[in-house]
């Protein structure tokens, strides 16, 4: 299968974009850590049809990840990302050192305030920071016309809107539905630590959203809605870390055994 042609250099990168602009070609950017899977797929397929061009970046960006977080062990695929992401219609993949993103000087970073501190950044301190920093970073790399995320990372969907509404950013954010398992499990690179047995038990977060989302449209309180999500994990082995209303939407985040997974879903 044909792989995506690889780009490691930015200034690579910005000459191949630069020639895309003189021929007044579009871009989609569809930023990701690598192991791509069927998630990355949609957000690749839904850029190639909107975009003339697409890039995916892959760089497993070591500012997001708390001391003790997965850093070490998240899968690199490089090889398969770049097959994948042919097939799926990207026509690069950019793929920095780390060096060439963080050089040893390095000492900026963006900070989106207030909603960084919530939800899932309440128990990952310092994670939105270095996601909005590296995504500002990638912007300025590829300076695309659209970029693509995924809703299954709904608070960080969130995050970069309003960075790139609060730093005149221009892009276009381009929010694409949570592709999920035929089980209800929402995909995510994460899914690959699950031994057989807790990749069985793993749906159940999605089927505690949809208890508590049915105690939402039945009027339920806010901690009656938590109650209802927790008492529906009950013995299936997911332990939760917090489940709450953010908008439309219902979050929670759970752990099972050494793996962290979150999900959402649409309340009204
Ligand atoms: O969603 C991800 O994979 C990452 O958080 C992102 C947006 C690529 C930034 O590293």
């Amino acid at each position: 299968m044909r792989a995506a042609a690889l780009i490691r250099a930015r200034s690579e990168l910005q000459r191949v974009v630069s020639g895309w602009k003189r021929r007044r070609l579009t871009t989609g950017l569809v930023p990701t850590m690598g192991a791509l899977h069927a998630g990355h797929a949609a957000l690749i397929r839904r850029a190639a049809r909107e975009c003339d061009r697409v890039i995916v970046s892959v760089f497993v960006n070591p500012l997001q990840f708390s001391p003790g977080e997965d850093l070490r062990r998240y899968p690199r695929t490089l090889g398969a990302d770049r097959r994948l992401a042919a097939a799926a219609g990207a026509d690069a993949v950019y793929a920095p050192s780390m060096a060439g993103m963080y050089p040893e000087d390095f000492k900026t970073h963006v900070e989106v305030e207030g909603l960084s501190d919530l939800y899932c950044g309440k128990y990952r301190p310092g994670h939105f920071r270095g996601v909005a920093t590296v995504v500002l970073k990638l912007f300025n790399h590829a300076r695309p016309d659209r970029a693509y995320f995924g809703e299954k990372d709904y608070q960080q969907v969130l995050i970069i809107e309003a960075m790139v509404r609060d730093l005149d950013v221009p892009v276009r954010v381009v929010r694409v539905p949570t592709v999920r398992a035929r089980d209800g499990l929402a995909l995510s690179s994460r899914n690959a630590y699950l031994s057989a047995a807790e990749r069985a038990a793993a749906p159940a977060l999605r089927a505690a959203l949809l208890e508590g989302r049915r105690a939402a449209r039945a009027g339920a309180k806010a901690a009656a809605v938590v109650d209802a999500v927790r008492r529906a994990l009950r013995g299936t082995g997911l332990k939760l870390q917090y489940a709450a209303r953010c908008g439309s939407r219902l979050l929670a985040a759970a752990h099972l055994a050494g793996t962290r997974l979150i999900d959402n879903l649409r309340v009204n």
